[in-house]
């Protein structure tokens, strides 16, 4: 029989509240898994179940551990949890029912252990840990959990229909633990999330999202994207992912598949950056070329205007998945949009205007653009590769040359439009427009330093041929000229 040492003082707390009730209590879930396996549990869930009321122990243990706990009760799902040190403890009474947190469903708390248990949804997450003083540190793993630790696989309790039955959401949760974790989804199990794939259209774009997100922030994304394909599930919760697959030939002329592309390049971006938003425009950053394909004898195959096309799909997108609208989409817009842009300063007789208009479009997100650039690169011919890495290189230095002279990056109009309405005293209109625009274009063509003196002067200068006064100094005009 397997024990398991709990260390830390709050088990022995609970232990002894769930003696002196008379009642039983378990570790179970996400704790018990990741403990048993060694892995970081950065959110510290401590999720414990007993027989009877969990608000109840809830109570009695916040209050032994100290006074000014306070107690979140969630009468719907019959669930109560605290804070302590580190750990978020949630306590739940053991269940008949299946384990749905969005489920309508009253809460049975009625149920034995191992009725608990087999309502979960995954072998490895319904293995539970003693914690009465008579069961201390044992370990309860009635559908071989501990088996399915070892093997790495993922297997639902029950038969793979009923658990999916119980709460679709499991297909994803699966395949995202599959990801998050290395493992296999026993064969069995995954033929189930097959037959079962058109019921994930009965849960929340939020819940489905949520699990999205934890895919894109696995080590290696691109395996959960593939079991979603290979699920059927990609073209039911993503069509427009579903949609870069496969290769067209016409005349022997094939272009690359660009599903497996972007899984490449989002595993590439993985693995420099955690963050969340670059992965998103990694994995979309083609996403229109499905739209924009064209082929011609001449020149083959072309998805001209893709990034600009794919940069204003994806609102929509994040509207359906209920993704934030703010400025993390805009950044992921941004990125889509200028993907192709170093690569056409990396060719020769480049402008630095042309850097600096980049330097200026990109702002402090130029490292993140080029970042995704570097990721983009997935030719299979070596050759090719260094010769665009090389090319990066050189883009890279050029971009800083030009950044350290003349500081476009943060770039901020040297003259205001206040400065502008206040100069020539008219009212906020089209001409301060015109005047901004062609102050910041004259800097970044080179024609101008980015300095006030010489703004001001080119804004006189301006104003003048669209027909404006200064208000206070007429002399200041004609000494210009
Ligand atoms: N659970 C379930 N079915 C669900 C959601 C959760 O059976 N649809 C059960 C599982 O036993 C799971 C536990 O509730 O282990 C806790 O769920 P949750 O906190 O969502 O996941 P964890 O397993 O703790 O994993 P993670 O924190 O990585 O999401």
């Amino acid at each position: 029989m397997m024990k398991f040492c709990l260390k830390d003082k709050v088990f022995e707390k609970i232990s002894s509240v769930l003696d002196m009730e008379g009642t039983e209590g378990y570790l179970i879930g996400g704790f018990v898994r990741d403990f048993l396996l060694g892995r970081d549990n950065p959110q510290k869930d401590i999720d414990i179940v007993v027989k009877g009321s969990g608000i109840k122990i809830a109570g009695k243990v916040a209050r032994s551990l100290g006074k000014g706990i306070k107690v979140s009760v969630y009468r719907n799902f019959g669930t109560a949890m605290f804070r302590y040190d580190d750990y978020n403890i949630e306590f739940v009474g053991a269940r008949k029912e299946s384990y749905n947190r969005d489920s309508r469903k009253p809460v049975v708390e009625d149920g034995t252990l191992e009725d608990d248990q087999k309502r979960r949804d995954f072998t490895i997450n319904a293995l539970a840990i003693g914690l009465n003083s008579s069961n201390w540190g044992r370990l309860i793993d009635p559908f071989g959990g501990l088996e399915d630790l070892k093997n790495r696989i993922i297997r639902t309790p029950l038969d793979p229909d009923r658990t999916f039955d119980d709460d679709p959401l499991r297909m994803m949760r699966a395949i995202r633990f599959a990801t998050q974790l290395d493992f296999t989804i026993e064969k069995q199990t995954f033929e189930s999330i097959i037959r079962n794939r058109e019921r994930i259209k009965i849960v929340s774009a939020e819940r489905i999202t949520g699990e999205i997100n934890k895919i894109m922030m696995a080590e290696k994304p691109s395996t959960g994207f593939k079991l979603l394909d290979k699920s059927g599930l990609l073209s039911i919760i993503f069509p427009e992912l579903a949609n870069l697959k496969g290769v067209e030939m016409i005349e022997g002329r094939g272009h690359k598949d660009n599903f497996y592309h972007s899984l490449e390049v989002l595993d590439n971006i993985s693995r420099h950056s955690d963050n969340l938003w670059l992965r998103w425009a990694a994995l979309l950053h083609d996403i229109a070329k499905p739209v924009t394909k064209k082929y011609s004898e001449k020149t083959g195959w072309s998805f001209h205007n893709h990034e600009f096309i794919g940069a204003k799909m994806v609102p929509a997108i994040f509207r359906r998945m209920k993704l934030p609208l703010n400025e993390n989409m805009k950044y992921v817009q941004k990125l889509i949009d200028l993907h192709l842009r170093p690569v056409d300063l990396s060719k020769e007789n480049v402008t630095d205007s042309a850097i600096r208009r980049l330097l200026y479009e990109a702002g402090n997100d130029i490292d993140d653009l080029m970042m995704l650039c570097e990721a983009d690169i997935t030719s299979k011919n070596r050759e090719k590769r260094i010769r665009h890495l090389a090319n990066f290189r050189y883009v890279r230095q050029k971009l800083a040359e030009i950044e350290e002279k003349d500081a476009i990056r943060n770039f901020q109009p040297p003259i205001s439009g206040d400065e502008i309405i206040a100069t020539f005293g008219i009212k906020p209109g089209r001409e301060v427009g015109i005047i901004k625009n062609f102050i910041k274009d004259a800097i970044l063509d080179g024609i101008i330093p980015n300095d006030f003196n010489a703004a001001k002067e080119l804004m006189l200068k301006k104003g003048r041929e669209l027909g404006l006064q200064p208000v206070n100094d007429t002399r200041e005009v004609s000494d210009q000229e």
